[in-house]
């Protein structure tokens, strides 16, 4: 056993983030297993924002999935793990034009998603009539009036992609074809507040009207990400790609067009457990303050509120509390991380292992009074290996470099231009 690595009943030291293997197995596999069984033809693109861990990138690209990225930087840490530029979907608001053009010339899938990539995507084929110039387009749809109580942003719109319904959609087909442009895919993103496979099904519906209303002939439909993910239901990821296929049979040939999915959070939130401990316990007036070594910074970073993580203490004594209110070490009030009613009762030095927390929580990598916490797998085996050391001050000052840019003296006589 290298130094690296623990027995797996100690448990990591704390805080730590513990990646299990086989149950990240079990969800790619569930995922492609849906895939080859109704719609062979499709590609499963791993969502690198909702988990950028350099680990899991290769271990997806290792399984055979490709990188859907949403900037330049993830497109470069992408390359740099080894994804090839045409194993990699290239979507987001904020493209450069000089990278735009890199992947449209080495046959990266690319979604547009506003007038200026439009525009530079048109500039480039008309400047190189021999290229083959294909793009998708971000579609722009109303998934709360097709699926009410499911669009994320209630009845406000969505920011991204082109709007059909008034015509943009369209405008953006015309000024791309004229210069030369294929028109080659449709995305389709959007995030739901359920599982239900119904917002899917709408989803291709309104990809159906699009391509029959405007004759497209594509290459590509990316369904997007916003899938659940759960190890218990395993009839999940098949229903999704079911209803997909079924709603869309008779409109496209799912032999000719691509079915590219980008999930994030349905394959790596399940697998990831944060292991903290408990630092201190208080009872101030009639509250109970359990404070622990974690935080939301680490937990639930965009303060929702609503990350769905299970906590499952090791309790010293089985006895219980009527109310314990979990905070994490940072010095921010609303650092709470759960109240805990009629639970065991916490003491210090107890672990506390919040459970399905892959997700959008240590991609924000906060430096936030402590650095990142520790990254470990769970290997099939059993045992744990660290993947990444907590963060250190010294990896922080190395990444600053403040030294050059000081006064030339801590005098005070600093140059000041004469006026
Ligand atoms: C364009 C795009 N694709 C994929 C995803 C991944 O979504 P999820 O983690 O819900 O699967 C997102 C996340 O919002 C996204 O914006």
């Amino acid at each position: 056993m290298s130094s690296s690595e623990q027995q797996p009943s100690t448990g990591p030291p704390t805080p730590a983030f513990v990646i299990d293997e086989a149950a990240l197995g079990t969800l790619v596999t569930r995922f492609q297993k849906a895939l080859a069984q109704h719609w062979p033809n499709s590609v499963m693109s791993y969502s690198v924002k909702t988990n950028s861990l350099p680990w899991l990138l290769s271990y997806m690209k290792q399984r055979g999935l490709w990188a859907e990225v949403v900037s330049d930087s993830e497109y470069k840490l992408a390359r740099a793990l080894g994804f090839a530029p045409e194993r990699i979907v290239y979507n987001g608001p904020v493209k450069s034009r000089a990278l735009l053009r890199s992947a449209l010339c080495s046959g990266s899938l690319t979604n547009l998603d506003s007038g200026r990539e439009v525009r530079w995507a048109a500039e480039l084929a008309r400047e190189k009539p021999d290229l083959d110039v294909r793009v998708g387009l971000r579609v722009n749809w109303d998934l709360e009036r097709l699926c009410p109580g499911e669009s994320t942003v209630g009845d406000k719109a969505s920011r991204f992609g082109f709007d059909f319904e008034n015509g943009n959609l369209g405008e953006a087909i015309g000024e791309l074809t004229e210069a030369g442009v294929r028109v080659a895919g449709l995305h389709m993103h959007r995030n739901s507040r359920t599982s239900s496979p119904k917002v899917f099904q709408a989803s291709a519906a309104v990809a159906s009207d699009i391509i029959s209303t405007l004759g497209l002939d594509l290459d590509w439909l990316d369904i997007g990400g916003g899938f659940f993910g759960s190890l218990n239901d395993t009839e999940l990821f098949d229903q999704y790609i079911s209803s997909i296929r079924a709603t869309l049979s008779g409109v496209v040939d799912p032999g000719q067009i691509r079915l590219v999915i980008e999930p994030g959070g349905s394959v790596i939130a399940a697998p990831v457990e944060l292991h903290a401990k408990v630092l201190d316990v208080k009872d101030i007036g009639r509250q109970r303050f359990v404070i622990t070594d974690t935080s939301r910074v680490d937990l639930d970073p965009l303060f929702r509120k609503s990350t769905p993580f299970d906590i499952c203490a090791e309790a010293a004594v089985q006895q219980t509390h009527p109310e314990q209110v979990i905070a994490g070490f940072t010095c921010m009030e609303d650092d709470r991380l759960m109240v805990l009613t009629d639970y065991p009762t916490l003491s210090e030095g107890d672990r506390i292992v919040f459970r399905r927390v892959g997700a959008y929580t240590m991609a924000y990598g906060s430096s936030f009074i402590e650095y990142p916490p520790a990254v470990y797998l769970r290997r099939n085996d059993g045992l744990l290996s660290l993947i990444r050391p907590r963060g250190e001050v010294e990896d922080y000052l190395q990444s600053n470099h403040w030294r050059d840019s000081l006064p030339a003296s801590s005098t005070g006589s600093t140059a000041i231009a004469a006026s």
